[in-house]
């Protein structure tokens, strides 16, 4: 089992309320995220009550979160730590309505003893956040509380900026963590530390070195039943306007003066109000062929299960280097990487056909899976007589610490810094705001949706997108596997 560290876990005892709680996030990553750090003594005292319109009883919630468990946590559940989590856990269906709600909390407080901090979960689609805003100022929860909120938040300008003027009619800023899974990702964070823990690729971080970047998450999950949000989301707005941007201003802001949430928070803004509002000229939307046949899909949608696009960061450091962005449904891979193409030499004083530039610039690759990987790509002899130059790669693995047993899952890390009021890696409203804003021309204009096949990589024209560059997924060289410790 983990060890826990100090000052890692929150100060006092939390009683966590899941709002969605049956819903599909919950059942995936919340519920077994939530067992791990029981399990692994990060949150000794927490009480967990689930809320949704499902009508259950505490008993049918556990089961249902003992089967959450089966099918999808990633680590092996033990039958001896069930009976404690199970204890933990306790239900209340909306229709009980507000009092029953606060009897609830106040009895997992009274369980609980001493000082203790409520946090609300609102795992829910953006059309129910203001309605369990709502039940919870009803039921007068607000005082001691944090709120995490899932994304997206909002649809556009106007309705971020009307959920952000609603959420402070009942919460204030410091209370409210809107979360971003991939900032909780080890990977993301790593980011951070690869950048400014050392003094080597800082200098070379910039346009005068290289020449574009690309980040790219296509996925090979189809929607199951996550059609209905899907429907009135599409990739834009479900991955690009949040994770896809988020990661996008830890690769490419400034230097912050602190670990701390102002300092993270202003350089990832300064990214944000440099962005060019993106062009619809340069944007592809796909639907994967097939979409339209799911059920709960409008026959006639325009929603995008895929989308591509080049935006610029119009400031000293980025002026004229291209970001490329990717992510859909149903794709031939499911990858996500970070690969920044480094610009080549100017002059080459090797002779034609010896290799050099064959196999495309250096790169540097960041791979955001849990499991990190770190490539740093470069030209280098290819043993032997004569000069050949072959692409080489210096490879780092998080499995080679030894210590990947350690790694949070994302949703784990932010849950715990939320209960320990650590705001550092979620997202602020003046951000989120300045995205929407960046997106319009896009959300007022988009192009249309162009057809491709599953298990493709997207429609034709992402190629004219990103030329005369190309893009580096599918690897043409495969990851070296992880060093096995032998
Ligand atoms: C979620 C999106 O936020 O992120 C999903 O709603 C997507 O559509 C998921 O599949 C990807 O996250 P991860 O951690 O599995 O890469």
């Amino acid at each position: 089992m983990v060890k826990v560290p100090p000052g890692v876990g929150p100060k006092n005892s939390q009683v966590l309320i899941l709002v969605g709680a049956t819903g599909d996030l919950a059942q995936r990553k919340l519920l077994p995220g939530l067992f791990h750090l029981a399990r692994g003594g990060f949150i000794p005292g927490c009480r967990i009550i689930g809320v949704s319109l499902d009508q259950l009883d505490a008993d049918g919630f556990r089961r249902l979160a003992r089967e959450a468990l089966n099918q999808f946590s990633t680590r092996k559940v033990h039958e001896e730590d069930w009976p404690a989590f199970a204890e933990t856990l306790d239900y209340v269906p909306i229709a009980a309505g507000p009092d029953a709600l606060r009897a609830a909390v106040e009895s997992a407080e009274r369980m609980l003893g001493g000082d203790t901090s409520r946090v609300h979960y609102l795992s829910v689609p953006p059309n129910a956040a203001l309605s369990a805003v709502r039940l919870l100022a009803e039921a007068g929860l607000v005082e001691r509380s944090r709120v995490i909120m899932e994304k997206p938040f909002g649809t556009d300008l106007a309705s971020a900026v009307a959920l952000n003027a609603k959420l402070h009619e009942v919460f204030a800023e410091e209370q409210i963590f809107r979360i971003d899974h991939f900032l909780g990702k080890e990977p993301a964070q790593n980011i951070l530390a690869f950048r400014f823990a050392n003094g080597l690729f800082e200098p070379i971080w910039n346009r005068n070195f290289i020449d574009h970047v690309q980040i790219d998450v296509p996925e090979t999950l189809g929607l199951g039943k996550r059609t209905g949000f899907y429907e009135a989301t599409g990739a834009f707005r479900d991955m690009v306007v949040t994770h896809l941007f988020q990661v996008l201003a830890f690769m490419a802001m400034e230097p912050p003066t602190a670990l701390e949430p102002v300092s993270i928070s202003e350089e990832k803004n300064k990214v944000f109000r440099s962005m060019v509002p993106l062009d619809p000229k340069d944007v592809v939307r796909g639907q994967y062929v097939g979409y339209l046949a799911e059920e709960g899909v409008d026959p006639e949608s325009d929603t995008e299960t895929f989308i591509a696009l080049k935006c610029h960061i119009d400031n000293w450091r980025w002026a004229g280097v291209p970001f490329f962005l990717r992510t859909g449904k149903r794709l031939a891979e499911g990858q996500r990487i970070i690969s920044i193409a480094f610009r080549e030499p100017p002059k080459s004083m090797f002779p034609i056909g010896s290799g050099v530039g064959a196999q495309g610039p250096d790169h540097l690759t960041f791979d955001l899976a849990d499991a990190s990987k770190l490539s740093l790509s470069f030209y280098g002899k290819r043993p032997g007589p004569g000069m050949r130059l072959d692409k080489l790669s210096l490879q780092f693995a998080m499995n080679d610490t030894g210590r990947i047993d350690d790694v949070l899952e994302a949703y784990e890390r932010l849950i715990l810094d939320a209960m320990r009021g650590d705001h550092t890696l979620f997202t602020t409203a003046e951000g989120i705001e300045r995205l929407w804003q960046v997106s319009t021309p896009l959300l007022e204009t988009p192009p249309p949706v162009r057809l491709y096949s599953p298990g493709s990589w997207g429609p034709k024209s992402i190629h004219q997108l990103v030329a005369p560059h190309a893009w580096r997924l599918p690897f043409e060289r495969a990851w070296r596997a992880p060093a096995t410790g032998d």
